[in-house]
């Protein structure tokens, strides 16, 4: 290096050693932030991605307006739960494949294949079952009963749940508002003619009421 070199340098205040040394700072803060950054999204990330549960939970469910614990495995059912560990046994357990409509129950107002659900994503959301509804002459059950909506009745629990569900969103249907809205249940004996009527003077008797 000549001299004149080392005394512009002293002059500007650093030698090319601080020079060197800067750089060498600089690259590795740019490694260190770099590492930095990834850490970061890597945990964004694992915040993002869902919980692995395991073991025994203790989870609470507001079930027809009560508040029920008890303890399942991550992978229990809604279905499985309400009827083995609660002792609630309106919905049924037919095709157990989400094809059939026997277990529909009402979860947030919306009409849900228990056996398809887990019982740990309905905490804190209103569960409502059979068990809850009106039994005397302006309720879903009676018009069933009035109207033939059942012969075998193994459908029945799943058809009155969801003309609960329906009527409670729109209590004047139409014939096809009634169809569209039992389309996910299933009558294997053929009593949809007796589920409509049932459904359309369900709709009347609730207005009475
Ligand atoms: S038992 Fe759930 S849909 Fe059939
Ligand atoms: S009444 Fe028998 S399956 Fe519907």
């Amino acid at each position: 290096m000549a001299a004149h070199d080392l005394k512009d340098d002293a002059v500007r205040g650093h030698s090319r050693r601080d020079f060197l040394r800067g750089s060498s700072v600089a690259a590795a803060t740019a490694v260190l932030t770099g590492q930095a950054t990834t850490a970061i999204e890597e945990a964004k990330a694992a915040e993002s991605e869902p919980k692995v549960l395991s073991g025994e939970l203790k989870i609470t469910l507001q079930v027809n307006g009560e508040s029920r614990s008890c303890t399942v495995e991550p992978r229990s059912t809604l279905l499985d739960t309400l009827r083995h560990r609660l002792d609630v046994t309106g919905p049924k357990r037919v095709c157990d494949r989400a094809s059939c409509g026997a277990c529909t129950t009402i979860v947030d107002g919306v009409p849900v294949y228990s056996c398809t659900t887990l019982a740990v994503a309905c905490q804190g959301k209103k569960i409502e079952t059979l068990e809850s509804f009106d039994t005397g002459p302006a309720g879903v059950p009676h018009a069933f009963h009035q109207h033939d909506g059942l012969m075998c009745g193994y459908c029945t629990p799943g058809f009155v749940t969801a003309c609960k569900a329906l009527l409670d969103k729109n209590p004047n249907p139409t014939l096809d508002e009634v169809r569209r809205g039992l389309d996910g249940n299933i009558c294997r004996c053929g009593t949809y003619i007796g589920v409509l009527e049932a459904a359309l003077a369900a709709a009347k008797a609730m207005k009475g009421a």
